[in-house]
């Protein structure tokens, strides 16, 4: 049965996924692209070095070794203008709620983020303290689809990945959990989302009985 419960940060708990998607726009820009918001999805999810690999493939930009360096510093730099003044606002509807539902039935919870800046974001906007354990990109070196991140979840849960149910918004985060051999809760506004055994749009008003599978 379900006891653990690991959850991606970016565009599941907090809104932030949109200042990545910027900040990639802004660096295409400079380059004289314009990034149409189809490019969103296959930027999204995986590690800053992957989706500058992605950007340069889809667009043609090209770039020098050094030049890929200096791009992803400043890719970096934006998102973190950006997300500067994030607080509480930026949690998705729902949340909290839902934190706080899951932990009263005791279910064991975690991040399992790639993201660098997993626990800058988790202070400023007070989720800190409803997780066991927070698994970053400081703890991990493969980044998503690779299952690393989801399996130190479990891990450090001290729970079996069997028992452990993932929300996740990207596909390369749900192939992540899958190959880990976890269930998958999409969390995708448009109600779809590739590979998931279930999809949410929101976490307004959900309870537990979503966790039976
Ligand atoms: C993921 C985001 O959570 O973290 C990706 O969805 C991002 O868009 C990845 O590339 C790495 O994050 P960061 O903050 O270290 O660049
Ligand atoms: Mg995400």
């Amino acid at each position: 049965s379900v006891k653990g419960l690991i959850f991606d940060l970016d565009g599941v708990l907090v809104d932030t996924a949109k200042y990545h998607f910027m900040a990639w726009k802004r660096l295409a820009k400079e380059h004289g692209v314009d990034l149409n918001d189809g490019y969103a999805e296959p930027l999204k999810g995986i590690s800053r070095k992957d989706a500058l690999e992605i950007l340069l493939d889809l667009t043609g930009i090209s770039m020098s070794g050094v030049e890929k360096l200096r791009a992803l510093d400043k890719k970096n730099s934006w998102y973190l203008e950006y997300i500067m003044d994030i607080d509480e606002s930026a949690v998705f509807e729902g949340v909290l709620e839902f934190l706080d539902l899951v932990k009263s039935l005791g279910y064991k919870t975690a991040i399992g983020s790639t993201s660098d800046n997993s626990s800058l974001i988790l202070e400023c906007t007070g989720l800190t303290r409803f997780f066991d354990v927070i698994i970053d990109g400081y703890k991990v070196t493969k980044p998503k689809p690779d299952p690393e991140v989801y399996l130190v979840g479990a891990k450090e849960l001290q729970l079996d990945p069997s028992e452990c149910v993932v929300f996740e918004d990207a596909v390369a985060g749900v192939n992540s959990a899958k190959t880990a051999r976890m269930k998958v809760i999409g969390v995708s506004r448009t109600g779809s989302l590739e590979g998931a055994d279930k999809v949410i749009t929101t976490f307004s008003g959900l309870d537990e009985k979503i966790l039976d599978f």
